[in-house]
């Protein structure tokens, strides 16, 4: 395996992005490819045999790419495929789970919430993340169906998505949950909103940094980690509509980027 190869990362859509700006700030020399399956969006609604054909289709993509590790930043995807995946790939697969660990060190009240898609909260892996870490705190789950259309629009603060994030956390702050896990990589992107909607006695927790240094460890562990000097370089692209996507990864990543369409065998 090449260590200037890239490190390749996949998600529904543009919510991965989150993920990517942890790793592009932890691994500034890493060259990135990142494919946003935003022709599929949301994966939120889907059987888990769908998310696995979708995630095999990617990850041959992203091999194909050349690239030396992948990064699941889909929490969706995770729960359904990435034992798939690791069972029938072998480079390395990293992958992203709602942090309830850190949520229940966070809490003082031992309430917490998550929020995630209905995927995520169905799911057995979700349930064993439950069993394992969550003993002695209260766990309340939050399906919030409408927030991933909403970051897929770039609409991260309208009255409408204000609306949908009030309606989604009320019952949660009622409970009294001090502590809230953004179980979507989608929902990272509603952090300010989300911030001012719950106010700032509720502590927020994502997982893009755990994410990224698990990957900076696996790589070193390795001795994968790009030896160049360089800044790397990122390249995009996507399922869906290249022209629509293109406005709103500029507001997402914040810099201009050249957003390609994923070759019609992998869309
Ligand atoms: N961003 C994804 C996650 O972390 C999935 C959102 C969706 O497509 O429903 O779960």
């Amino acid at each position: 395996m090449n260590p200037s190869a890239p490190i390749g990362v996949f998600d529904s859509g543009v919510g991965g992005l989150s993920v990517l700006q942890a790793i592009r700030a932890a691994l500034p020399y890493e060259n990135l490819c990142y494919v946003a399956d935003s022709g599929h969006v949301p994966y939120g609604t889907k059987t888990p045999e769908y998310l696995q054909k979708r995630s095999l289709v990617l990850t041959h993509f992203l091999l194909s790419q050349n690239v030396k590790a992948i990064v699941v930043a889909c929490n969706t995807a995770t729960v359904a495929a990435v034992a798939y995946l690791r069972a029938t790939f072998t480079i390395p697969i990293i992958a992203i789970e709602p942090a309830v660990k850190p949520a229940v060190l966070a809490t003082k009240t031992g309430i917490i919430g998550v929020i995630a898609t209905a995927a995520t909260l169905a799911s057995d892996q979700f349930l064993r993340l439950l069993e394992r870490f969550g003993s002695g705190v209260t766990i309340l789950t939050q399906a919030c169906p409408c927030l991933v259309a909403q970051v897929e629009k770039g609409d991260l603060a309208s009255s409408t998505t204000r609306l949908l994030v009030q309606q989604y956390t009320a019952p949660l702050l009622v409970a009294g949950a001090d502590t809230l896990v953004l179980g979507c990589t989608h929902y990272p992107f509603l952090r300010p909103l989300i911030d001012e909607v719950v106010g700032a006695n509720i502590t927020l927790i994502d997982t893009g940094t755990a994410v990224t240094r698990q990957l900076s460890n696996i790589l070193a562990a390795q001795k994968l980690l790009n030896p160049s000097a360089q800044p790397g370089h990122e390249q995009f692209w996507t399922s869906g509509e290249v022209k629509k996507a293109q406005a709103v990864f500029r507001v997402l990543w914040r810099k201009p980027i050249n957003l390609q369409p994923l070759p019609q065998a992998f869309a």
